[in-house]
């Protein structure tokens, strides 16, 4: 009898075309954004952040999403494999613009820190469940599914270290509504495996392993690190971002994402499946950096390309 290979697989959440984007300073128009995802696509990404509908003046990088949205679906006709495309919604506003243009799922964004919840949305942590509410009750009707966020998991920017409770609080909050999946934020990433171990035996007290997800944004240098923990804790879907692009631009000194390239990098070599071609991904960051007029970021695309 040949022996069964286990797979163990991983879910990698693509956030470049949105949260890699959305502080850069040179704005990418939407036939290049149209143009990232694309190649993002044929990398393997299958959840990929399309974009925002919040305030043009707040976040203007985010403008013009539903124009991004529309040139997806004359691409979608031709791709083989469906790819999902996510886009940030902050309130009823931004949820009937993205379902206007064509949005199948959207992504609600909270905070476990108030004066995080007030700089980013400009409201208060309850004002924002209030909200998310009638979004979630609306995307119920129509069949519309909802990722959730919540920032500041481990530190907010304002306030210093976020306890898990608090954390906890909001994630509840987030799955009684309906969110298929809330994505913990280290928004200035300050978790270290210590930290997030203790965020997760927290969280997992009242949450099921596949209902979260990890967001590291790698400005210490230790989301790689994060994910292993979060992975032996039985996490399986990591946020990143192409090229490692990226930060808030409501929370000052924040560094891009964790990149794609060393999420990938380190879970191959680890024995896991990603599904995804990392030398696309080099090329893809590689890409991306041009448009930007930088060099890339990321330290694996780096090596693998040889820069
Ligand atoms: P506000 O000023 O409080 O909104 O902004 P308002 O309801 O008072 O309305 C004021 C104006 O904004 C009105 O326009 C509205 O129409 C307009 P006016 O009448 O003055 O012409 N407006 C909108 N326009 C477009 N789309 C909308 C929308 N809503 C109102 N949805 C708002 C509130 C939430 C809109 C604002 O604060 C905003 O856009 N914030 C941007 C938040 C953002 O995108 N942050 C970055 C993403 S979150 C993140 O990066 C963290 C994450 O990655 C996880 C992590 O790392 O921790 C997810
Ligand atoms: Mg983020």
């Amino acid at each position: 009898m040949s022996a069964v290979k286990a797979v163990k697989a991983v879910k990698i959440v693509e956030v470049g075309p949105r949260d890699g984007l959305q502080n850069e300073t040179r704005i990418l128009t939407p036939s290049q954004r149209v143009e990232l995802i694309r190649q993002l696509g044929q990398a393997g990404l299958r959840t990929i952040e399309a974009g925002s509908f919040v305030s043009p003046i707040w976040v203007p990088q985010m403008a013009n999403t539903a124009e991004v949205l529309a040139q997806l679906a004359e691409a979608e006709a031709e791709s083989a494999e469906p790819i999902a495309y996510p886009v940030l919604t902050p309130n009823l506003q931004g949820y009937q613009a993205a379902v206007a243009a064509g949005a199948r799922e959207i992504a609600i964004f909270g905070s476990a820190s108030e004066s995080f919840s007030e700089k980013n949305i400009n409201c208060s942590i309850a004002e924002s469940l209030a909200r998310f509410q009638i979004v979630t009750e609306r995307a119920r009707v129509d069949g519309i599914r909802v990722r959730g966020y919540v920032s500041c998991v481990i530190a907010c920017p304002y306030e210093g270290v976020i306890a898990p409770e608090p954390v906890a609080e909001v994630v509840d909050r987030l799955l009684e509504m309906g969110c298929y999946e809330i994505s913990l934020g280290d928004t200035i990433g300050r978790g270290t495996p210590k930290s997030i171990a203790a965020l997760l035996d927290r969280l997992l007290a009242t949450a099921a392993s596949d209902q979260l997800a990890l967001h590291c944004h790698d400005t210490y240098g230790t989301a790689v690190a994060n994910i292993m923990q979060a992975l032996g804790q039985g996490i399986r879907t990591f946020d990143a971002s192409i090229g490692g692009a990226g930060g808030c631009p409501y929370a000052v000194g924040a560094s891009g994402n964790v990149a794609t390239e060393e999420v990938c990098f380190l879970l191959q070599q680890e024995g896991w499946d990603t599904g995804l071609d990392l030398s696309r991904l080099v090329q893809t960051g590689q890409w991306l950096y041009q448009q930007l007029g930088k060099p890339v970021v990321s330290r694996v695309n780096q090596a693998l390309a040889g820069n």
